[in-house]
């Protein structure tokens, strides 16, 4: 079979969602590979087909296959340990890479995080994530692209050819209609087959098509009363219509059968090396309940992944392009500046003047702790992150003077600990000492730490019978006030500080919450204790996590030690933020989400910013009006006070180089290059829910997600998709398109912009259709391409938009195809969904 890959994409000019892929020469035998997998027992194919580890897949001498290394994900690439000591790129979460609209600038990522990957020895990476923004409330919104099927499917085959591109795999995920958190593991996604063909299928349809991805995961949820571990949409669309040659992984413990997943076009179980496969997968086969020739296909395709990444001996994979420090830096402050968007500006008051600015208020519980990435999966641990604080003194000082208040307190919990206050007992040098022992209490192990959160998972690194897990630390107080201190986790935990029991606890999982959620936001246990400036001491956390037999399976720890300095009152933390906001030129407030929002695992209860935000937010807003508020959330919050600022620029959450960009950014060093991915709403009212009934989770809004039903229902948009303002304003001219088209083919569509404003700018010039007399429902309008343009101030650029012929069709049910209602078709020009000043008919037959 020829191998495919994405070069020949950047040669056809096409805005498609589906292209043919071109051949490009064999990088490896096929036959070879046939013979390989003939030449093995039906013990030593099934072992390949579960992992042999929590990230790795088995080795296999007899067919020249070593271990092949997995690992997340979109956000970075964070490798076999979760946590510090192997720290990550953290590049900007997918919804800030789909706001820059800018296939080049995420493909380049792509070639970042390849990168990342080989320094790691990773050779799969479990990303991108595609599904679809339906609804703000969904936990994983930040993880995903865009509400937009066209956008979210060109920028994934942008970010997958550029990881291909250098020899490392990408997983697209989570097939299909996973766009929520809610009982993710056994609901039922009901999505009428239109919904599914015209919204959510594309992306993978086009990964698949385009950039020839090299696996799939297959979802946790059912689709339509069938798991997706052992769905026929795997065999049916994958295999059979997309001629997808790669592998199926199942999402992490998905897999919940044996015959039925393994007779699907599921491929590996994931993680390893326990699951339903096994033993039972060859008494299934050996009983005649599954083909052999379907276990010799699966084993085919993961040796043809192993080939693909150099896992095989005598394969070696593309080389990945080299990045230092420095480079990886500056391409992610550039990424970061490249998606944020600006919302609103008013008065003039962006970019930052410096000649009338002395002193400005930087405020808000992110702007001394920025949030860079989302929680779950993604989380990658960054060697450093860049907070608005730092990022904006290190542009300003010392000639603007910089004032801090952090305003309110967004999240209810107790932080991780760390530093300034956490000590090793003993040297007091930086971090805490965490010791392994066994039940008779003999340390087996120990370890120096700089982070306060652990997790292992799949074993220690250290040998032996490991039952409890001891974190020593002195607390030396920085401030007098109150300090809380506590433990998260499951399990038990116990206490002690300054000798003293604080407290023994058994700390349980919400009824029904995900597990990921006891990863990411688990209970805690608290005590607080009165210290005065640079006092000490000691704090002593164990946790029991018991003898464990052999047969539980890999070892999955996971708690934090946690600290709180002292804080006042949120009362008294605003009426201090506005005393410092009236007296500065201007005011930068960095509100945002925090871990118990925005994460896998769960989602969203509400839309607004949580805890004071908004009474922070009109407080300041009252006491400067030259204030700028900065989102920092990779999803739509409400904005009550829209109106009393001079300025919102959503950042999302940015990676590790945020404050450096947004420095770039209020100076005017850059321009925010970012337009909206997704709708945000004025209001909750009318937004799909993520809440299962009896297990089953219908789309009721069918095609209607986001722009696509703009103006239906109680529905209200505060921006619209596609919104972003830039530095510069922009006249459209004129919109040229043939009147009629074939079917079948691409239609060019010109639009002439002009650049009205007094800098150099960008602008993403975006192309709609409608269809106001159709005879079968449709959306109001829906995106059919795009293209930027760059101009000097007064200058004419032309946007060429390539419209695919997909644009123009729609699934019939009744044939089980794509036909075309011929006739005419409204197509519209503008800077977003909601601002479409050109447009032309075109008939279509
Ligand atoms: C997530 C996947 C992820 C996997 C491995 C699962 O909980 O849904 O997206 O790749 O864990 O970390």
């Amino acid at each position: 079979m020829p191998e495919r890959s994405c070069a020949p994409r950047r040669t056809s000019d096409t805005n498609a969602l589906v292209t043919q892929s071109a051949a490009a020469p064999p990088a490896f035998d096929e036959s070879e590979l046939a013979t390989v997998v003939a030449s093995l027992s039906l013990e030593q194919k099934v072992r390949l087909l579960t992992g042999a580890d929590f990230w790795s897949l088995h080795s296999e001498p007899a067919a020249r296959l070593r271990r092949l290394v997995v690992s997340d994900g979109p956000a970075g690439v964070r490798g076999e340990r979760w946590d510090e000591r192997d720290p990550s790129a953290n590049v900007p979460s997918p919804t800030a890479l789909a706001a820059t609209w800018d296939e080049e600038l995420v493909e380049e990522l792509g070639g970042l995080l390849a990168s990342e990957a080989r320094r790691k020895g990773v050779d799969v990476v479990l990303a991108p994530t595609v599904n679809l923004h339906r609804t703000p409330y969904a936990g994983r919104h930040f993880e995903c692209f865009s509400e937009d099927p066209l956008l979210t499917a060109r920028i994934g085959v942008s970010y997958v050819c550029g990881l291909q591109d250098g020899g490392v795999g990408a997983t697209v995920k989570h097939f299909i209609a996973n766009d929520s958190e809610t009982e993710r593991m056994t609901l039922d996604a009901r999505v009428d087959e239109r919904t599914l063909r015209e919204l959510y299928l594309p992306p993978f349809e086009a990964i698949v098509r385009e950039a020839a991805v090299w696996s799939v995961m297959a979802s946790y949820n059912g689709v339509n009363g069938e798991l997706m571990t052992e769905s026929s949409l795997l065999r049916d669309i994958l295999q059979r219509e997309l001629g997808f040659d790669g592998v199926v992984m199942s999402d992490w413990f998905a897999t919940r059968s044996t015959v039925a997943s393994a007779r699907a076009a599921l491929d590996l179980a994931m993680p390893g090396p326990a699951g339903p496969w096994g033993d039972s997968l060859v008494a299934a086969v050996r009983a005649g309940d599954v083909d052999a020739a379907t276990i010799d296909d699966k084993v085919l395709r993961i040796l043809r992944l192993a080939a693909r990444v150099g896992a095989l001996e005598g394969t070696a994979p593309a080389p990945a392009p080299a990045y230092d420090d420095g480079e990886i830096a500056s391409m992610l402050r550039r990424t970061a500046a490249a998606g944020f968007v600006l919302a609103r500006s008013d008065r003039g008051l962006l970019p930052l003047d410096l000649g009338a600015v002395r002193r400005i208020a930087v405020i808000g519980p992110n702007a001394g702790a920025a949030r860079t990435l989302g929680g779950g999966s993604a989380t990658v641990f960054p060697p450093y992150t860049v907070s608005p604080l730092e990022g904006l003194r290190a542009a300003l000082e010392p000639g603007v003077e910089i004032l801090h208040s952090v305003g309110v307190r967004a999240s209810s919990r107790v932080p991780v600990a760390g530093p300034p206050w956490m000590h090793l007992p003993g040297t007091g040098e930086p971090g805490v000492e965490v010791r392994f022992l066994d039940a008779d209490g003999t340390v087996l192990a120990s370890e120096r730490r700089q982070g306060c959160a652990f997790t292992w998972l799949g074993s220690f690194d250290h040998e032996g019978a490991i039952a409890r897990i001891d974190v020593g630390a002195l607390l030396r107080a920085t401030d007098s006030g109150t300090y809380t201190v506590g433990a998260s986790g499951l399990g038990r935990y116990s206490m002690s500080v300054g000798g003293e029991i604080a407290f023994d606890e058994q700390l349980e999982l919400r009824l029904g919450a995900d597990i990921v959620e006891g990863i990411m936001v688990p209970p805690q246990a608290t005590y607080e204790v009165e210290l005065a400036a640079g006092e000490e001491i000691e704090i002593l956390l164990a946790h029991d996590i018991g003898p464990r037999p052999g047969d539980q399976g890999p070892v999955s720890v996971n708690f934090q030690l946690n600290l709180a300095p002292p804080y006042g009152r949120d009362d008294h933390e605003i009426e201090r933020a506005a005393t410092i906001a009236g007296s500065s030129d201007v005011v930068v407030l960095v509100v945002g989400t925090t871990e118990e929002v925005e994460s896998e695992g769960f989602d969203r209860a509400s839309l607004s910013l949580p805890g004071r935000q908004d009474e922070l937010v009109r407080c300041v807003a009252a006491a400067n009006p030259n204030t700028i508020v900065v989102v920092n959330a990779g999803a739509p919050v409400l904005m009550p006070w829209e109106h009393d600022v001079a300025a919102v620029l959503i950042a999302w959450f940015a990676g590790q180089e945020f404050g450096n960009a947004l420095a770039d950014v209020l100076l005017g060093l850059t321009e925010p290059g970012g337009r909206l991915p997704t709708t945000w709403p004025a209001a909750e009212a009318g937004l799909p829910s993520t809440q299962p009934i009896d297990g089953v989770l219908r789309y009721d809004e069918g095609l209607l997600i986001g722009y696509r039903g703009d103006g239906l229902g109680e529905r209200t948009t505060l921006f619209p998709f596609g919104h972003g303002l830039g530095f510069s304003s922009w006249e459209y001219e004129s919109i040229d398109a043939p009147c009629h088209t074939p079917p079948g083919s691409a239609l060019r569509v010109a639009v002439d912009v002009r650049n009205t404003g007094r800098r150099r700018g960008r602008e993403v010039v975006q192309v709609y259709a409608a269809r106001p007399d159709s005879a079968i429902a449709r959306p109001i309008r829906w995106l059919v391409g795009f293209a930027a343009v760059v101009a000097e101030p007064g200058e004419r650029a032309t946007a060429t938009i390539i419209v695919p012929p997909r644009a123009f069709e729609h699934w019939s049910v009744e044939h089980g195809l794509w036909v075309l209602e011929p006739g005419m078709f409204e197509l519209a020009a503008g800077s977003s969904s909601a601002v479409l000043p050109m447009s032309t008919r075109i008939t279509v037959a």
